[in-house]
């Protein structure tokens, strides 16, 4: 049975649950949120080292402010309401990306990070403002400006993933299937699952099933 140490996430689909079910995109991201919390708590249990998520993408950025803003609300709510329980709880919050939000989102997400930076039980990466090719861009230039050779072990130093080890599994709900510019070079080897629904219905016993078929799966790594 194959160790599941860490499991990435595309969190799609909030918008069409909320048009179609409270005729409100945002009503989605708000459900969405729900969505998270039981997917923390299911990581605990299953005793998963890493849990990343994809939050907001450089991309995101594209849609109408009053969405971004609502977002970004939820976000900062989420933090004020739920650190001290995530702290408690042994968990530790790592944002990947760029943190060029609001002073009061900067302050907040760092003092967030700092507050939980020792815990060991679960780690999550919140991706925000993430995008893969700006990463490994960013980490070629850092890799020229130090006049250091080009190989894997160097670049990955200069990775937001820096010391993290490369995801497990990748998950994307909403019935859609490609990688949105996440994680490009840390899932060369992950498993992918692609799920139809959407992410405010994901439950733990999609999850669940979702980490089954992992363990059984074969993983040659190139090898045969
Ligand atoms: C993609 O669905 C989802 C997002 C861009 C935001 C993800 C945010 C959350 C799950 C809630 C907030 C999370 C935290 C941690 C505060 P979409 O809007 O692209 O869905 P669509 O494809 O149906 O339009």
């Amino acid at each position: 049975m194959n160790p599941l140490n860490h499991v990435a996430i595309i969190m799609d689909g909030n918008g069409r649950w909320g048009l179609k079910n409270k005729n409100s995109r945002n009503a989605g991201h708000k459900a969405g949120l729900n969505t998270v919390e039981k997917i923390i708590k299911v990581s605990l249990k299953k005793k998963i080292k890493y849990l990343t998520l994809y939050a907001f993408s450089t991309e995101n950025w594209k849609r109408p402010k009053k969405e971004v803003n609502y977002l970004f609300s939820l976000l900062e709510n989420f933090l004020i309401n739920r650190i001290d329980e995530l702290h408690k709880q042994n968990i530790k919050l790592k944002i990947i990306g760029v943190k060029n939000f609001s002073v009061k989102l900067n302050n907040l997400l760092n003092k967030s990070e700092k507050k939980t930076s020792k815990n060991r039980k679960l780690q999550i990466n919140l991706a925000l403002n993430y995008g893969s090719k700006s990463e490994l861009i960013n980490a070629f230039k850092n890799l020229k400006k130090k006049n250091e050779k080009i190989n894997e072990k160097n670049l990955a130093k200069y990775l937001q993933t820096k010391n993290i080890p490369d995801p497990d599994i990748l998950i994307r709900t909403g019935n859609t299937q490609r990688l949105s510019n996440f994680l490009l070079w840390q899932i060369a080897y992950a498993e992918i699952f692609f799920e139809k629904k959407l992410w405010p219905e994901f439950n733990e016993k999609d999850y669940n099933k979702i980490i089954k078929k992992f363990k059984n799966i074969k993983r040659n790594f190139g090898k045969i």
